[in-house]
C-alpha cells in the first residue's frame, strides 16, 4: 500500500502529522505525532481539514478509516501544551477549527470508520464521535477528562456524546472525566464493536470493503438520511427518507442493483 498525501499528485503537499495510504477505494489515514500520543494540535486539526476535503473530492475514495500511529494512542486529545496559554479569543477559535472538523467528518460524502487503537481521550474522544463507525482494540480507553483541566470540551463532545449513548451516560463520563475501558464503551453504544490489537485495523479493512462494494451514492444517500434525519422531528424525517430514496431512483446503480437481484448474479455499481 503506497504512504502517499491525498493529493501529492496534484501540488506535492506533504502532511507533517498525518499519513494517509489509499487502495482499492479505501483511504486509512493515521494521525502521526506519536511523541504527544497523537495529540490534536492547531496544524494536526489544519491537515486533517485538509485531508479530509481531498478525500471529499477524490472520486476514487469511497470509505475512510481513521486511526492513531502506535499501539498506545487513537488521539490522546487537544494538544495541552499548545492550549495552556491561550486567549479566550484564541480558545474560541481553536475550539471553532476543531469543530470544523469534526463537521467535516461528519459530513463527509463517504463513510468514515474510527479504527481506536488506544487512548481516545477529549477531542481524541471528540474525532472518534464524529465517525459513522467505531471500532475498538481492547486496549483503547475513552473518555472526556477536560473537567480535570479546567475546561469543558470544545470539539462538541458535549453535543455528539449525548446524542449518541443518552443524556444520562454522557454526563456522568463528562462530569466525572472517568475513563472507560473498551469494553463498557461497547455497553454503553460509544463503539460497535471489540477486537483485539492485532484483529482491529484487518476488521476495518474488512468492513470498509464490505460497505465500498455497495456502490457510493446509496451509502451517500444513506448516511444523509440517517444525519440529517437525526436532527428533524420524526414527521419530516421520514418524509425526507422518501426524497433520498426517490434520489436513488435516478442513478444507473438502483437499476443495476434490482436487476442484479432478479437475474440472480452480483451487482456492478458503478457510482451513477
Ligand atoms: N496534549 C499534549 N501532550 C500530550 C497529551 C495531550 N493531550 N497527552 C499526552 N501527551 C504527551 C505527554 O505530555 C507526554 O509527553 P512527554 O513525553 O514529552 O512528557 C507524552 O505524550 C506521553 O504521555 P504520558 O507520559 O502522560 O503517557 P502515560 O502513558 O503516562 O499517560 C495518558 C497516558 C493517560 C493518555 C496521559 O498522557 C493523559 O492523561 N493525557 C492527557 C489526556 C487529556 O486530558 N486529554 C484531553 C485534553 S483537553 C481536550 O481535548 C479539550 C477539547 O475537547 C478540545
Amino acid at each position: 500500500m503506497p504512504m502517499l498525501p491525498v493529493d501529492q499528485k496534484e501540488n506535492d503537499v506533504q502532511f507533517e502529522n498525518l499519513l494517509v495510504e489509499i487502495s482499492e477505494g479505501i483511504a486509512q489515514v493515521t494521525v502521526n505525532r506519536p511523541k504527544a500520543l497523537n495529540a490534536l494540535n492547531e496544524q494536526t486539526l489544519k491537515e486533517l481539514l485538509d485531508c479530509f476535503q481531498g478525500l471529499e473530492n477524490d472520486a476514487a475514495v469511497q470509505v475512510v478509516i481513521l486511526t492513531g500511529s502506535g499501539e498506545k494512542a487513537f488521539v490522546a486529545g487537544a494538544d495541552i501544551a499548545y492550549m495552556k496559554e491561550l486567549s479566550a479569543v484564541a480558545a474560541r477559535d481553536f475550539a471553532l477549527l476543531g469543530q470544523q472538523v469534526m463537521n467535516g467528518i461528519e459530513q463527509l460524502t463517504k463513510p468514515v470508520i474510527a479504527a481506536v487503537n488506544g487512548f481516545a481521550l477529549g477531542g481524541g474522544c471528540e474525532l472518534a464521535l464524529a465517525c459513522d463507525i467505531r471500532l475498538a482494540s481492547e486496549n483503547a480507553r475513552f473518555g472526556q477528562p477536560e473537567v480535570n483541566l479546567g475546561v469543558i470540551p470544545g470539539f462538541a463532545g458535549t453535543q455528539r456524546l449525548p446524542r449518541l449513548i443518552g443524556k444520562g451516560r454522557a454526563k456522568e463520563l463528562l462530569f466525572t472525566g472517568d475513563m472507560i475501558k473498551a469494553q463498557e464503551a461497547f455497553r454503553l453504544g460509544l463503539v460497535n464493536r471489540v477486537l483485539s490489537p492485532e484483529e482491529l485495523l484487518e476488521a476495518a479493512q474488512t468492513m470498509a470493503k464490505k460497505i465500498a462494494a455497495k456502490g457510493p451514492l446509496a451509502i451517500r444517500l444513506c448516511k444523509d438520511a440517517v444525519d440529517n434525519g437525526m436532527e428533524m422531528d420524526s414527521l419530516k424525517a421520514c418524509r425526507y427518507e422518501a426524497d433520498q430514496f426517490a434520489l436513488c431512483f435516478a442513478t444507473e446503480d438502483q437499476r443495476e442493483g434490482m436487476a442484479a437481484f432478479l437475474e440472480k448474479r452480483p451487482a456492478e455499481f458503478q457510482g451513477r
